[in-house]
């Protein structure tokens, strides 16, 4: 029989296990793990000798293409998934859009369009639901069989994204029906509204304000709702880009009463505060995002919730704004400044560097953060997030010892500015594959536009 390709002499890296053993391809799948496969009808053979071989890294929250403040993000589903594979990511749940008065199923349609002829690797859809009316209720089974298992609401952004408590109890109770996952942005939006307009009435429009208008105790006052409604509804509920240690004081409250309640955080969590938004002139506005940036002691609490498994996954909420143009639309006024930052290219270096690298956490663990857990939760596992035979052949050829500093001047998101200039990180994807394709090999793109599949994935069924 021919192997299409082997890897030979690495250490695989599983969210359990490590173990030296070659790993062998047939038809984009992991046909055969062992040691001393034979190499001789194996039409590519890579040697990881003092690699890791680990599973393909899963970003579950990205906007690519996404309409946001009257502009677009900067990244399409071409840029953005190339930019994920020289990452080591090869998997993506981006996020779907109904706007007000649309059925689910124009916003999946639209989605699929932006992404089929452009993604180079896999990708599936989160679908926010921006109004609720009971026929949309309906449509949320429906969109279930097609594969859309999560939802996305806003308890911020009134008048544009932010549903009422009663319609996310609504959708609660419908997802826990039929398995879906509800993923929660959990901020107080109309606090934050009253206290946004005092500051712009108080002359208070430079960027750092979007940060000085957020306070934690709106995150974790809504995180705390958020989960009090998803156990009335005996619904599971995921806490999207979790920034500070109050919320995450709620997420672990809930998960040692044992409620289904699962958190992410994101890399500018963990590497950034609220000290990068005194950058000079107007630079603040590159970290412009939602929830915040926070003061710097909270990145370590994030870093030990990570190591403690009361946050499960670090996505990266990838929604780049070009710095030149777009971010400078909100010149004059915070307010008008889009709300996202660049990441989806580095989060498996920058995890790996400051989980593995200073000694927070194992590899494992690593693993687990940035592919397994993402899989299990969102019902890709375990075609996705391991390395076990008959597994989609999505894997990182992983150098621990490879060093780069991170920089816009060589990074491949399409956006001018990187959130993380100028930081060193150890270790680096030096080969990556999607179902046994190589899109990167030695800093070199081989993946072709419109080669990523739509992921239909499960529904919930426990981590
Ligand atoms: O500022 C952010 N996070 N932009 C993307 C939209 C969201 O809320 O995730
Ligand atoms: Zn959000
Ligand atoms: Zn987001």
């Amino acid at each position: 029989m021919s192997v299409d390709a082997l890897i030979k002499n690495g250490t695989v890296v599983t969210a359990t296990d490590t173990y030296a053993a070659d790993v062998a391809i047939v038809d984009g799948k992991i046909h055969s793990i062992g040691t001393n496969l034979p190499q001789e009808n194996a039409t590519r053979v890579f040697n990881a000798a003092g690699k890791y071989v680990m599973p393909g890294g899963i970003d579950v929250h990205t906007h690519l293409d996404m309409p946001f403040g009257g502009t677009t993000s900067a990244d399409d589903f071409e840029t953005g998934t190339r930019a994920a594979a020289f990452g080591g990511t090869t998997t993506l749940i981006d996020f779907a859009i109904q706007y007000k008065g649309q059925t689910l199923r124009t916003a999946f349609d639209a989605w699929m369009q932006k992404a089929a002829p452009k993604a180079v690797a896999d990708y599936a859809f989160h679908c926010i639901i921006t109004d609720l009316p009971d026929a949309r209720l309906d449509e949320m089974s429906q969109l279930i069989r097609d594969g859309v298992t999560s939802f996305k609401l806003f308890m911020a952004y009134p008048g544009v994204f932010m549903l009422d408590d009663a319609s996310i109890f609504r959708a609660m109770r419908a997802a826990s029906k039929s398995g879906a996952m509800i993923c929660m942005h959990a901020e107080n939006g109309g606090a934050i509204d009253v206290i946004v307009k005092q500051a712009l009435a108080e002359g208070k429009t430079a960027p750092k304000y979007h940060a000085l208008t957020r306070p934690t105790t709106a995150e974790a006052e809504a995180t705390a709702r958020a989960i009090a409604l998803a156990e009335m509804a005996g619904a599971p509920v995921y806490i999207v880009h979790l920034s500070c240690n109050d919320a995450l004081e709620k997420v672990r409250e809930a998960r040692d009463r044992g409620l289904p309640v699962y958190a992410e955080t994101c890399p500018q969590y963990l590497y950034l505060s609220l000290d990068d938004m005194d950058a000079p002139g107007f630079e603040g506005a590159k970290y412009v995002f939602t929830p915040p940036l926070r003061e710097k002691w909270h990145q370590e609490k994030l870093w030990n919730g990570l190591r403690n498994d009361h946050l499960q996954v670090v996505s990266t909420d990838h929604c780049p704004f070009c710095f030149k143009e777009q971010k400078e639309l909100g010149k004059d006024d915070f307010t008008k400044i889009p709300n996202g930052g660049p990441g989806i290219e580095h989060r498996m270096s920058l995890v790996y560097s400051g989980g593995v690298g200073k000694k927070r956490f194992s590899v494992n663990r690593f693993v687990e953060l940035v592919s397994t857990t993402p899989a299990k939760i969102f019902g890709l596992y375990p075609r996705k997030g391991t390395i076990a035979v008959g597994s989609d052949a999505d894997l990182v050829i992983f150098d621990p010892s490879r060093e780069h500093t991170i920089s816009a001047k060589t990074h491949h998101m399409r956006v001018d500015y990187s959130m993380f200039e100028g930081i060193k990180v150890k270790g680096m994807p030096d080969v990556v594959m999607s179902r046994g394709r190589v899109l990167v090999e030695n800093d070199k793109f081989h993946g072709k536009p419109g080669s990523g599949n739509f992921l239909k994935r499960a529904t919930y069924a426990g981590v």
